[in-house]
């Protein structure tokens, strides 16, 4: 049977703004943001996005492109060294890690939806995630979570997937902007506003290797970096177009969903609360939860805003079963549907025990994935830098204009030097801080 491909070039765009934009944008970013100093750690962000997140997308995409196979094969037909077989691996190792606490926090998300409509959490909204967070509840909405994602990826790349991602992120979009424009008319929405947007310079100048790792680990999780559901989804592109514009647009589309995001949730959480909580993956749902107690019509309010980030998490869980699936597919010639019970299977286990443990997710949701994700990139810019080499450049242009080709062969050595080297000094800075 022939490989699946995109249907349209809007497709393959949708589908990977609906990977990068997600809990990351919504749950994780808020959550970094006010451990990590407010502005000043948005800018640092954004500066990584920038000069990082946007060439190792284009690695990504080269490479799955080049290949046409899912990450594991990807490796393997473009080298034929078994260091770097093994290393493709990682890919469907930390595509595993990953959805095995993203389900479980899409889980809370769904949870939160039907809650609201109830008003299940009004009469305490700390007590209530204490008691819905971890345990069977968990993972009952963790499996429920998880069933939505499957259900998706069986149905294939065209019928599935893009299908899925050109409904969905439209209606995130339009939903923000409605919530936003809301948000903004809240009593000391402006508090919130300027701890999001007026960076502390003088936290900045202090303590920039602080924020480094953070701001570095952020910038890849929200662009879906360093794990290669990027390759994965750019090996299903069969035409000749240019990568670096479609991944200018991706990077573009996501960084303005994700600043939105946080104009939602930040005057929300300052209008009610007075400040941005106190961190810890728990606080945006406890604070949004106070907001939505408080606020005129809040279960309509929060039904609205747990149904975007519903979707906004799908149809980035569905990128991380696609990677593993496709693996399965590529490799072994296991068909789609068996490919998906079995990994739906896996995950039912791997979640559940994150579900079950919060030291366990606080471990894997934080400190693993930045590093795993951080790790992942690493060798694939060094593998685009050094192995592909040559043919990466001449696939990057393919299709491309004037500018985007002019800056092939700086790109090169940005990802086979550069950002390898930056990243090596984030990780170690990561891990000694
Ligand atoms: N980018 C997603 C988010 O911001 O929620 C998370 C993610 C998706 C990370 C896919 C990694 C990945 F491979
Ligand atoms: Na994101």
């Amino acid at each position: 049977m022939a490989r699946d491909v995109w249907h349209s070039r809007l497709g393959f765009i949708m589908a990977a703004v609906g990977s990068a934009v997600g809990l990351g944008n919504l749950w994780r970013f808020p959550w970094m943001t006010s451990e990590n100093g407010g502005a000043a750690f948005l800018l640092v962000y954004l500066g990584v996005v920038l000069c990082v997140g946007v060439p190792g997308l284009l690695a990504e995409f080269v490479i799955g492109r080049r290949s046409r196979r899912s990450p594991v094969g990807a490796f393997s037909s473009l080298s034929d060294s078994t260091l770097w077989r093994v290393f493709g691996h990682l890919s469907v190792v930390i595509a595993v890690v990953l959805l095995s606490f993203y389900s479980v926090v899409g889980g809370w998300i769904l949870r939160y939806f039907g809650a609201s409509l109830t008003g299940a959490y009004f009469s305490n909204p700390g007590q209530y995630f204490a008691t819905v967070s971890y345990g069977l509840d968990a993972v009952g909405f963790h499996l429920l979570f998880l069933a939505i994602t499957g259900l998706i990826v069986v149905r294939g790349i065209k019928r599935g997937i893009e299908n899925a991602t050109k409904l969905m992120m439209p209606a995130v979009v339009v939903l923000l902007i409605v919530l936003a424009a809301w948000a903004s008319t809240l009593d000391g929405a402006g508090a919130g506003l300027a701890f999001y947007l007026s960076p502390d310079v003088e936290l900045l100048e202090a303590d920039l290797l602080g924020i480094l790792p953070a701001a570095a680990g952020q910038a890849l999780f929200t662009l879906s970096l360093g794990s290669g559901t990027m390759i994965t989804y750019a090996s299903y592109l069969d035409e000749e177009r240019s990568l670096a514009a479609d991944g200018a647009a991706i990077a573009v589309l996501n960084t303005c969903i994700g600043v939105l995001a946080g104009l939602v949730v930040f005057p929300l959480l300052f209008a009610l609360v007075g400040d941005a909580g106190t961190g810890g993956p728990g606080a945006l749902f406890v604070g949004l939860a106070n907001a939505f107690v408080a606020v005129p019509y809040g279960r309509a309010v929060g039904a609205v805003f747990f149904a975007v980030v519903s979707l906004a998490a799908i149809s980035s869980s569905i990128s991380m079963l696609e990677l593993p699936v496709s693996f399965l597919v590529d490799e072994y010639g296991v068909s789609r549907r068996r490919a998906t019970a079995l990994f739906v299977g896996v995950f039912t286990v791997t979640g559940s025990a994150t579900a079950l443990s919060p030291g366990l997710f606080d471990f894997v949701a934080g400190t693993l994935v930045d590093l795993l994700m951080t790790a992942g990139l690493i060798g694939f810019l060094l593998f685009t830098g050094w192995v592909v080499g040559q043919n990466a450049v001449t696939e990057y242009e393919l299709g491309a204009g004037a500018v985007a080709s002019a800056l092939s062969t700086p790109w090169l050595y940005a990802v086979g030097v550069v950002i390898p080297v930056f990243l090596i000094f984030t990780l170690v800075s990561g891990i000694a801080a």
